[in-house]
């Protein structure tokens, strides 16, 4: 059998393009590009496989014009990117790239917890900007975390992960709330609270928010959620742009219904709400969450690990819907 094309959507590791050519041609893109719509189908042309990123969307448009496609390799573990049904109707294995960051997101989550609570970014610019001429009480005070209330929106691997920090690493009462609950196994483990989405909003010193994006946690905290939260409480979202209602939020921001925000993801980023630019009580970074180079390496192998199982013949090992073959 004559080897595969396989697209590499952006940028990689080149030991990850050197397994991948092993058993297919591959074509890179050197300049790490981000591709139109049109950009990428043409690019699909004859293309069996493509190893895409979370910015590359797969949809029925995408698929209607490249029928030679069978696999899309993500290497997000989110895969909202992907239209799941469109691409099981049209017979394409979709993968996703699970676990192996779910430690060093949880890491960043917590970071940016502390970081938005101890006022980080808002002190280190007074410093860089040479204000800082005499030490006073209440200079940039924030907030506890230990000892305080972590929620976390969510219940996934990622917010298990926070829960057992907050927990485990900083004696925090942890609640969480989710369309379905942790089982009580779990729940003892995190010694996480299931918690009605009201009282997590009202109890939360802090809010963590590690839910997948779709139509149904869209705008999941927008002005009506940010008013039952505590004044003093902060926001981090590590999950997906269009789960916060980021206008909303710059202005909860500004009239500090809300004391401050850690923000990894955004509603259209790589482009961010002017407001939030302007605002100083939120610590913004550009969805790094998952960004060591161990777990950039496992993320990428990963993916490219399926693309291999899946023209070699062998089981797929994160698959997302049925294997056609
Ligand atoms: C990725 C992520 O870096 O895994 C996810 O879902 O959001 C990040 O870890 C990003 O999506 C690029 O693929």
């Amino acid at each position: 059998m004559s080897k595969p094309h396989i697209l590499m959507a952006r940028a990689v590791f080149p030991e990850v393009i050197d397994k991948l050519t092993q058993i297919a041609h591959v074509q890179i893109n050197a300049d790490d590009t981000v591709w139109t719509q049109a950009e990428l189908i043409e690019r699909l042309q004859g293309k069996q496989g493509v190893l895409t990123t979370g910015g590359d969307r797969i949809d029925a448009a995408v698929l209607q014009a490249c029928p030679d496609l069978r696999i899309c390799a993500n290497m997000a573990v989110g895969y909202n990117n992907f239209d799941i049904p469109a691409m099981t109707a049209a017979g394409v294995v979709a993968t996703n790239a699970p676990d192996v960051l779910t430690e060093t997101t949880a890491d960043l989550g917590f970071a940016l917890v502390m970081a938005t609570a101890r006022r980080l970014t808002e002190s280190e610019h007074y410093l860089r900007a040479g204000l800082w001429t005499k030490w006073s009480y209440d200079m940039f005070a924030g907030s506890d975390i230990h000892g305080s209330t972590l929620g976390i929106l969510g219940r996934g691997r990622i917010g298990q992960a926070i829960a057992r920090r907050g927990a485990h690493g900083f004696g925090m009462k942890v609640i969480y709330h989710n369309r379905s609950r942790l089982s009580a196994a779990l729940e003892q483990e995190c010694r996480a609270s299931y918690v009605s989405k009201d009282d997590l909003l009202a109890q939360a010193d802090h809010l963590i928010l590690v839910l997948p994006y779709s139509a149904e946690s869209h705008h999941a905290i927008g002005a009506a959620e940010l008013a039952r939260m505590k004044p003093t409480a902060t926001l981090v979202n590590i999950a997906r742009g269009g789960i916060v209602d980021d206008a909303a939020l710059a202005q909860a921001l500004k009239n500090r219904t809300i004391a401050a925000a850690g923000l990894d993801v955004f509603e259209g980023e790589p482009a961010v709400h002017p407001d939030l630019l302007t605002v100083p009580n939120v610590v913004l970074t550009p969805h790094i969450g998952s960004a060591s180079i161990p777990t950039r390496q496992a993320m990428a192998h990963l993916a490219a690990d399926n693309l291999v199982a899946f023209f070699t013949g062998k089981p797929l090992l994160t698959a997302l819907n049925t294997d056609p073959r």
